[in-house]
């Protein structure tokens, strides 16, 4: 078995593993570097439970190799808010999610949470159909999607009055 020296610069601090070259990106980030905030569903690219930004887009984790991360910048649902921060620091898509519950298990969250950061990162001002395209990828085992639609597109009118762009950045 053929191992890869990995090193992958995730939620802004650079880290190191020598994984089997197989090994997934989802599996680095949970097993190596212990942040398990992103979930495993599927492993088929369905669920969208394992949804991370790769070099700012959106990437289904379990569909990438650790291998072909190297050199990139990572961000996990960990690295939205600071940490140690409290809700009253959250993230504003994370702060929308808890104030129009937008989780019931809360198992899609993380994965919701970053489609909907490149969403509006990309378009600060979605309608509704693009909300609804922007999170066609990742699967809500507990039918919430009404709260969801609805929490990103509170997350959309909150961050243009914090000017745009700016309050989404982390
Ligand atoms: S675990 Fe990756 S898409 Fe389901
Ligand atoms: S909140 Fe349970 S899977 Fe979505």
């Amino acid at each position: 078995m053929s191992r890869v020296m990995v090193r992958v610069r995730v939620n802004g601090a650079w880290k190191e593993a020598e994984v089997d070259t197989r090994t997934l990106l989802v599996d680095l980030l949970r097993e190596e570097f212990m942040l398990t905030g992103t979930h495993i569903g599927c492993l088929t690219g369905n669920c969208g439970a394992c949804t991370v930004m790769m070099d700012d887009l959106s990437v289904k984790s379990c569909t990438v190799l650790a291998a072909q991360a190297n050199g990139a910048d990572v961000l996990t649902i960990e690295g939205l808010a600071p940490k140690d921060s409290g809700t009253s620091n959250l993230h504003p898509i994370q702060q929308a999610f808890i104030q129009h519950h937008g989780l019931q298990c809360g198992f899609c969250t993380p994965g919701m949470i970053l489609s909907a950061y490149q969403l509006l990162m990309r378009n600060p001002k979605p309608t509704e159909e693009e909300i609804r395209v922007s999170i066609a990828g990742n699967l809500c085992r507990c039918t919430g999607y009404q709260n969801i639609l609805k929490a990103i597109s509170a997350a959309s009118e909150r961050t243009l009055q914090q000017s745009g762009k700016r309050a989404l950045r982390r």
